[in-house]
């Protein structure tokens, strides 16, 4: 539910953000910390920082016109546009989203160690970074990039017999099996959190990244589908085409 901006003046960000904790990457965005913030108004923390609260507002409406394609029109897309569109997803979740949870994470006060989450969720996150990193790097660097070639390949018979060596080197078939069967990478998460559960947690600061995990875990859901549904098949699909011509062209020869 959004203010209007005259309401928003007023109000205190504490209450601002228990109804609507999107409200709090508005504010990181302009560089405030909601927690340390709490009894002040929107106004009173817009004067401290020389903002205007149309900003803040503008931000989070902007926050909800999405730029996402769905997957039909995915479907009937070029594949490199996928890959571009895939890459795009990436670079959002590691240059916005975790950066932001994690700094949530890192920041939340030891009070909250009566939870017994706690420790826990300070140990995994890190981690659980890291390895999503790796997956993304992986799909870059040798997937996307190997999809990339077989889309582009030059109608002439040097590029498929550079292609040919390069498909020896790599099992598309198994890559895209093990992506559909591996759990997502937040199963540990979600699973520590009890489902982002919120019902027993009175800490705003703690039910903002519960919120903010479980909207992530959402998109990374939605981004792996597109892997699964729509890029690999397509890709193992044009593999087998290109690899058809490769075996016409060396039987014509
Ligand atoms: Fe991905
Ligand atoms: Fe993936």
């Amino acid at each position: 539910m959004f203010f209007e901006t005259k309401n928003l003046d007023d109000t205190k960000v504490f209450d601002i953000i228990s109804n609507d904790f999107r409200y709090a990457k508005a504010l990181n965005s302009f560089g405030i910390d909601f927690y340390d913030h709490y009894d002040l108004t929107i106004n009173e923390v817009c004067k401290e920082k020389g903002l205007s609260s149309n900003s803040i507002y503008g931000y989070r409406v902007a926050m909800d016109e999405s730029f996402d394609l769905d997957l039909k029109t995915l479907e009937s897309s070029p594949l490199n546009l996928v890959i571009e569109y895939l890459k795009h997803n990436h670079s959002y979740f590691i240059k916005n989203k975790l950066p932001y949870i994690k700094n949530l994470i890192a920041s939340l006060s030891n009070k909250n160690k009566r939870y017994n989450f706690f420790e826990d969720l300070k140990f995994i996150f890190p981690l659980f970074y890291q390895d999503f990193v790796e997956h993304i790097l992986e799909e870059e660097k040798h997937i996307f990039s190997y999809i990339q070639k077989l889309h582009q390949l030059e109608d002439n018979s040097k590029s498929h017999a550079k292609m040919f060596f390069e498909m020896k080197k790599i099992s598309l078939k198994h890559i895209a099996k093990e992506h559909l069967e591996e759990d997502s990478e937040m199963a540990g998460i979600r699973g520590l959190t009890n489902d982002y559960s919120i019902k027993n947690i009175d800490d705003l600061h703690l039910k903002v990244i519960f919120q903010e995990l479980k909207a992530f875990d959402k998109e990374l859901d939605v981004h792996s589908n597109i892997e699964n549904k729509i890029l690999f098949p397509r890709a193992l699909k044009l593999e087998k085409d290109v690899s058809d011509k490769i075996r016409n062209i060396s039987f014509l020869n």
